[in-house]
């Protein structure tokens, strides 16, 4: 049994978190036991500002090869209208087509509830992010830049194979893992075309699984119903835009962005991995990062690659860390990242 992955630690912290993540993939190879093998690339700011190079296609290319792509974040201050990172992080997504972006939500402990009523175990429910389409594909443009009659176009694609694919994948997974309804969330209210679309695929799809309740929330109440209740949401479904603000709220509800993890999927075809936070520029290198985040990402992208018991291991392992206050101060511990990794492992061979 072989598992190949590709990794790119990418910027700031993504460096240091993805330091910890290869080495509780190491970890979960030498226990469970299966054959590793990682390639290091090492696009990201550094190399564009050294050379210009942002993400070849030959590179693309040879992710396909890989089983999984692992990636740590990206953005840099030197960089200021991020274009290495569109090229890489976006570029991944575009043309891989990774339509899934599958964000959980998911609190391990209670201690890092932030709600006064609820309990961790009521936080358990996945976001499935359209992640091909929106207002992230760059159609647009601004004509009269800097004049005082400048106009700035941002265009909101929505396709009726892209919508239908998010959209039925959310279903299948509410099927497969016993979860009683999907709510889809638009702003159809207010954007008539670009959501009136996904009110009737919604219709349409859902009729076909009469056994999940189908259920609707404009965007702005979503987020007012995401603190109010967490407990009602079993599977969301949302576009690119709207995925990503609800998902930085979602991670909040888990303890913060150092503990939520993200897979970008295209069933049955080379997918990547990543943690939702960013590259947290201030902490880069300061070994304050917390790698949990990057850490239940190997987990997610072990489970997709069939390796379920090493992705239930690390799960545990970070559960019982959390458990022991073995983490880093954010979530109310006195390690550092390697350390966190460290305890991390050290709890993998435990459990
Ligand atoms: P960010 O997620 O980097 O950081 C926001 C704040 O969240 C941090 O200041 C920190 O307090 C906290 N935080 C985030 N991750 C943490 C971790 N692992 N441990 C402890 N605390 C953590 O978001 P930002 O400041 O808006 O963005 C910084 C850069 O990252 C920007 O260039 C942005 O575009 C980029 N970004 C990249 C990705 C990605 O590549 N996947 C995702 C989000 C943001
Ligand atoms: C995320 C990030 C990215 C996004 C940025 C860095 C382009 O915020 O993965 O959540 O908006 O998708
Ligand atoms: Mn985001």
């Amino acid at each position: 049994m072989k598992r190949r992955y590709a990794v790119l630690p990418g910027d700031g912290i993504g460096v240091d978190v993805t330091r910890e993540a290869v080495k509780v993939l190491e970890a979960a190879a030498e226990i469970i036991p299966f054959d590793l093998e990682m390639k290091h690339f090492d696009y990201g700011a550094e190399r564009f500002l050294e050379t210009g190079e942002t993400l070849p296609d030959a590179a693309l290319e040879e992710f396909k090869t890989f089983d999984a792509v692992f990636m740590g974040a990206l953005g840099d201050p030197r960089v200021p209208d991020m274009r290495h990172a569109r090229d890489i992080l976006l570029g991944t997504r575009f043309r891989l087509d990774l339509f899934m972006n599958l964000r959980p939500i998911r609190c391990f402990n209670d201690r890092l509830c932030p709600l006064r009523d609820f309990k961790g175990e009521d936080i358990d429910f996945v976001v499935f992010r359209e992640n091909t389409e929106g207002a992230y594909v760059g159609m647009g443009g601004i004509f009269k830049k800097g004049t005082p009659d400048e106009v700035a176009i941002q265009e909101d694609v929505n396709t009726r194979k892209g919508v239908e694919r998010i959209i039925r994948a959310a279903f299948e997974y509410a099927k497969q893992h016993g979860r009683s309804s999907v709510t889809m969330s638009d702003k159809s209210n207010a954007l008539r075309f670009g959501h009136d679309i996904w009110q009737r695929v919604f219709e349409e799809v859902g009729a076909e699984y009469p056994e999940i309740e189908s259920r609707h929330l404009y965007v702005d109440a979503l987020t007012m119903q995401m603190i109010k209740n967490p407990k009602q949401f079993d599977v969301i479904v949302t576009c690119n835009m709207f995925g990503d603000i609800i998902t930085d709220l979602g991670a909040q509800l888990q303890g913060g962005l150092g503990v939520a993890a993200s897979g970008n999927i295209h069933p049955g075809q080379t997918s990547m991995f990543e943690p939702v936070h960013g590259s947290a520029p201030k902490y880069a290198g300061l070994d304050r990062a917390n790698p949990v985040a990057a850490i239940l990402t190997t987990a997610m992208m072990l489970e997709y690659t069939g390796l379920t018991d090493a992705a239930r291991r690390v799960e545990r392992a970070v559960s019982t860390c959390l458990e022991a206050r073995e983490c880093t101060v954010d979530l109310g511990g006195k390690l550092g990242t390697a350390a966190t990794g460290d305890a991390v492992v050290r709890r993998m061979s435990d459990s």
